[in-house]
């Protein structure tokens, strides 16, 4: 089960990373969206990294032109025919996910993989959703995907074992670390970190520290690389809240809940550093803390 050719279903802040690091890694890389702004922001997103990484001296001028060579961008699932694997990045939203596996199980060949990208629905679910139960398993990457190293490789109760092998040997091909999860809600990292960030939500809601001093706190005290609040902007603030309300729908635990002010921040359009404002605002400079109508 060799991994040549790997189709890539989002091309949001996950998808386009993946494809990103797929092409660098040496293999061929099919990003499709069904919206073609946010692939154009996504072949954007890529060049940037890329001319970051060569600036850095960690890519040579010849393997970003290589990995550009290896990239395309379609908004037809069709073009994923000729994948060996296909990976699954699209919005935190189970019908949405239904749709796509049920689409890619008849649209490609018997001997296709598929995984989920999925930081909280069931890959079990999906997987029985389509005829190829055996042949899906999740993979789930961390935000940035070029910078972060882990990729959790999510065993369900239906794949094969060779399977994840494959899975396992796709994450070493790109140069990162797989640690091999149950399909439980949230696997290791979701499962511990999004209470941690709804926590820092409910204390900022609590008035125990201002926006900075909160992130301060903890990354002073605790040695984290980065406050919650700031790791909430860059996670997205309506991605970790879809994923908070399905880890509680699973649990029944209230501290995954999204608290009112992360649902208020998201219907004011404050989606953290992809829309330019959450807890903090991006500009040139360094971030700035926002107000939060307190
Ligand atoms: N953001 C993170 O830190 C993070 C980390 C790990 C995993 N994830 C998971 O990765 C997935 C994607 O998250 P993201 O942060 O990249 O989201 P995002 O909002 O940045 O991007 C989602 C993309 O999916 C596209 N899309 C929606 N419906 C589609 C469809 N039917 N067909 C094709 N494309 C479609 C959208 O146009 C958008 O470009 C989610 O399941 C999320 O839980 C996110």
């Amino acid at each position: 089960m060799k991994i040549g050719t790997v189709g890539i279903v989002g091309s949001g802040l996950m998808g386009s990373g993946i494809g990103q690091v797929v092409a660098t890694a040496g293999m061929r890389a099919t990003v499709v969206d069904v919206n073609a702004e946010a692939l154009t922001r996504a072949k954007q997103a890529i060049d940037r990294s890329l001319d970051r990484l060569v600036k850095k001296e960690v890519l040579t001028e010849s393997d970003r032109q290589a990995a550009l060579t290896r990239l395309t961008f379609s908004t037809a699932l069709e073009d994923l025919a000729g994948s060996d694997l296909v990976i699954e990045a699209v919005t935190e939203n189970l019908k949405t996910k239904h749709a796509i596996f049920t689409t890619l199980d008849t649209l490609l060949p018997r001997h296709v993989l598929l995984a989920s990208n999925t930081s909280s629905f069931s890959v079990t679910e999906l997987a029985a959703a389509t005829g190829r139960p055996t042949q899906v398993l999740g993979l789930h990457f961390f935000n940035p995907v070029p910078v972060m190293a882990l990729v959790e490789v999510v065993r369900t109760l239906l794949v094969n074992q060779e399977v994840l092998e494959a899975g396992v040997d796709f994450v070493h091909q790109l140069g990162k670390v797989p640690v091999q999860v149950r399909d439980g809600g949230g696997f290791v990292v979701n499962r511990l970190l999004i209470p941690f960030m709804m926590d820092a939500v409910r204390a900022l809601e609590a008035g125990v520290a201002s926006v900075g001093d909160l992130d301060r706190a903890m990354r002073l005290g605790a040695g984290h690389p980065m406050g919650p609040l700031t790791l909430l902007d860059l996670v997205g603030l309506d991605t970790a809240a879809l994923a908070g309300e399905q880890l509680y729908t699973e649990f029944r635990d209230p501290r995954f809940a999204p608290p009112p002010l992360l649902n208020r921040l998201i219907a004011a359009g404050r989606l953290g550093r992809k829309t330019g404002q959450g807890f903090y605002r991006y500009g040139d400079g360094d971030p700035t803390p926002m107000e939060m109508g307190q």
